[in-house]
């Protein structure tokens, strides 16, 4: 299969027009949004979105974001709309906030992975809304990697995870927030953070009250115990190159990477402490670490690192989000210094 690119920022018109063609004809095809890539097809179209599982080499029993690009179509694909749900809509639609509910039957199995709940997204992207509302359908996109690799925040990792496995990509530049959105199930009895991004605990709990933080979020799963989202249970985010997060002060981590064959994965205005450094954001923004975390990642890999020693990020904030995505691909290895 030959992959054409297609840049929405000039070529608008032709981009929408493949676009929704490809997508109407049972096609996938990777999008912009503001969080990262999506591969995106018809998701009430059991056989268009098995081809995103193909294409992405994803374990069949993950479930797929649903993208909306109106309110309005949110009704016929649930159940009910909760009160909560709402409210958050009100508030962080459109935006890095994916809620899952109970689905209606319009929603086929293979796009809920066979649960009985579905995930939708409203994205902010301008780019993502209106291909949405070229298709005029609900598109079900998951990250636009292969599994297991960190998701693609341009159109060129997209081109080079999916060359040959999808006949479109359109180019919208870079991704304004650089990782996955926030997930948080309704469908439970409390609301419970299922992924964290974006929109972070704080602002949400402002909102509607406490939620519950599902344990996979910060730790490991154990063996035998089932992961709240399905995702939370595969190898996620993981470059090439073995990683260990460092936790402790500046001065520590200096004095313990010294005379180390490594890489070093830290904060701007570090990197000059260091002979291999890559630098994720500034250490008292989650946002830029965010905006950095899954470049860097790909840039250690094709700078050939080996063994990394990763700065810890603040784990409040968008900066919950950053340590979710690094203790994974780190496999959940802390050194405290
Ligand atoms: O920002 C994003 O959310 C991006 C862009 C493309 O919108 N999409 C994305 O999709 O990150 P994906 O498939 O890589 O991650 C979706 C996560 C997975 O961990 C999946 O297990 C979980 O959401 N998920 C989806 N539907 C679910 C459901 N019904 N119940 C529990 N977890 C669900
Ligand atoms: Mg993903």
């Amino acid at each position: 299969m030959i992959t054409r690119v297609i840049d929405i920022r000039t070529n608008e018109k032709e981009a929408l027009s493949e676009a929704a063609r490809l997508i109407k004809d049972g096609e996938v095809v990777g999008i912009p949004t503001e969080t990262v890539y999506g591969l995106a097809a018809n998701a009430l179209d059991g056989e268009a979105v098995r081809k995103i599982y193909i294409a992405k080499g994803r374990p069949s029993d993950n479930p797929l974001i649903v993208h909306i690009s109106d309110m309005s179509e949110l009704a016929p694909l649930v159940r009910e709309i909760p009160e909560k749900v709402r409210l958050m809509a009100e508030k962080f639609w459109p935006g890095p906030l994916t809620m899952i509910m109970k689905k209606s039957d319009l929603i086929p199995d293979v796009t809920s992975g066979g649960l009985d709940t579905v995930a939708v997204r409203m994205p902010k992207s301008e780019y993502a809304r209106k291909i949405i509302k070229a298709c005029g359908l609900p598109l079900a996109a998951p990250s636009a990697n292969l599994s297991g690799s960190p998701s693609p925040t341009n159109a060129r990792y997209v081109f080079g995870d999916m060359d040959g496995r999808v006949p479109l990509i359109i180019d919208g530049g870079g991704c304004e927030i650089g990782v996955e959105s926030t997930v948080i199930t309704f469908a439970a009895e409390k609301p419970t953070l299922l992924r964290p991004g974006g929109v972070t605990v704080e602002q949400i709990e402002a909102l509607i009250g406490e939620i519950d933080i599902a344990s996979a979020v910060l730790n490991k799963l154990k063996d035998g115990e089932t992961a709240a989202s399905p995702g939370m249970k595969y190898k996620h985010y993981a470059p090439s190159a073995d990683i260990t997060i460092v936790k402790g002060s500046f001065e520590k981590f200096v004095d313990f990477v010294k005379d180390k064959d490594c890489f070093v994965l830290c904060f701007e205005g570090e990197e000059q402490n260091f002979e291999n450094a890559v630098t994720y954001g500034r250490a008292d923004d989650g946002l830029s670490e965010a905006n950095r975390l899954f470049d860097a990642l790909r840039e250690l890999d094709e700078r050939g690192a080996k063994t990394v020693y990763a700065r810890c990020p603040e784990i409040s904030g968008v900066g919950l989000a950053v340590y979710n995505r690094l203790i994974r691909s780190a496999g959940f290895k802390i050194k405290e210094v």
